[in-house]
Order: C-alpha cells, then structure tokens, then sequence
C-alpha cells in the first residue's frame, strides 16, 4: 500500500559510488520503501514531540537524515541517532549533518532498525509501513524508558491509543498518490511493571 507515502525523492548516488564500502545489511531486511516526510511535516512532528534540549532524538528508517538533524538543529536537541538499510541515505544523511556542524551530535548507521538498541532516545520518530506497526510497537515497548515521545507520520500503533492527532494540510505541490494532508500521531510510552525510568 504505497497510497499514504509521500514523494519519493532520493538523494543523488553519484558523489558517493566512488567510496561506497561493503554493505553491512541486506536489502532483504527492508520493512518500508523510501519516501521523505516534506520539511513543514518534519516541523509540526517534532512540535508535536515537544522537542527541546533535553532530547535525544532517533529516526528508525532515518532517510536523507532530516528528521533528526532538524530536531538538532533546528529544535536544539542535545543529540541524536538515525538508522537505516540503505548505506547510500546514510552516508549522505553523515555528510548532511557534518556540512550543518553538528555532526559531532549526530550520528547515522547502515543498520537494521530491528537491530538497533533504542532505549537512550527519548523520543522516537517514524515513517514505516502499516503491516510492520505491531512489531515496531513491541519494539519500542520493550526498549523505551516510561515517558519517551513516539511520533509516527502517518501509520498508527495497533492497540496503542496516541496521546494526539495533527493533521498537517499539504501544499499543492506536495500532493502525491491523491494525498492532501499528512496524519501524526504522538503516544507516550507508559509505566509498566519492569520498565526502568530515567
Ligand atoms: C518512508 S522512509 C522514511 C524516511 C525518513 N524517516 C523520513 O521520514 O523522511 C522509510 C525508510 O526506512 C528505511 N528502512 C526500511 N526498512 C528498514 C529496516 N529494516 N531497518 C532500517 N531502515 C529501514 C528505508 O530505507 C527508508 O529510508
């Protein structure tokens, strides 16, 4: 079900083909396509988030990095961590992150988000995939410290009731697959028995 993704822009390949190293994982591992959350949706997602120096910030699928470079940068989180599958969105999204100088605070890795310890984040943002939800929530309910923010663009949690809704008008030139808006949804991650607070 592509219908509830936004445009897919990938960044260009060339400038990194002549230093790409060995993969590290496999494009069988991909729970989600490629497509960018449009910069205003970053925006209202990390207001929704209440994102603020005290965070650090991770992107599971982190793309062209953008969601966690704005939350840095823009929002003056104290750092954070994007992961991805595909090698070629990450080195870019390093590169990105060091031309804005703050590369030293963020960090992305050719990872599987499966494989990927996320207990340090206290908020946690998303743009998967509507079948891949219940395994992300298990996840994350796991891993997460009570009181961590998630943030998902437009797929929501089987079960899991969110905190708030926004729904973000899109521009006409960002109206892709007859899409008009985009739908976020925040939830809180609750004290449950074992879980350790920070
Ligand atoms: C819809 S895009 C979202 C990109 C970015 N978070 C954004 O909102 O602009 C989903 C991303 O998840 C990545 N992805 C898919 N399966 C993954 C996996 N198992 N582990 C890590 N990343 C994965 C894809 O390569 C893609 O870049």
């Amino acid at each position: 079900m592509l219908a509830g993704l936004v445009a897919v822009v990938a960044p260009t390949r060339a400038w990194t083909q002549a230093a790409a190293p060995a993969p590290t994982v496999s494009e069988s591992q991909r729970v989600a396509p490629y497509a960018v959350t449009p910069d205003l949706v970053v925006t209202e997602m990390l207001k929704l988030a209440r994102v603020g120096p005290k965070d650090f910030v991770v992107d599971l699928g982190s793309g062209d990095g953008r969601l966690v470079i704005a939350a840095v940068r823009e929002f003056g989180a104290r750092g954070g961590l994007g992961v991805d599958i595909d090698r070629y969105l990450v080195d870019y999204a390093n590169a990105k992150a060091g031309e804005a100088g703050i590369g030293d605070r963020v960090q992305f890795y050719a990872q599987d988000l499966f494989a990927t310890d996320v207990s340090r984040a206290t908020v946690v943002t998303i743009y998967l995939f509507p079948g891949i939800m219940p395994r992300v929530r298990d996840k994350l309910w796991a891993e997460l410290a009570p009181g961590t923010r998630v943030v998902s663009h437009q797929f929501t949690f089987p079960g899991w009731t969110p905190d708030a809704v926004a729904n973000v008008p899109l521009p006409h030139s960002l109206n892709v697959f007859g899409r008009t808006d985009a739908e976020l949804y925040l939830y809180t991650v609750p004290a449950r028995p074992g879980a350790v607070s920070r």
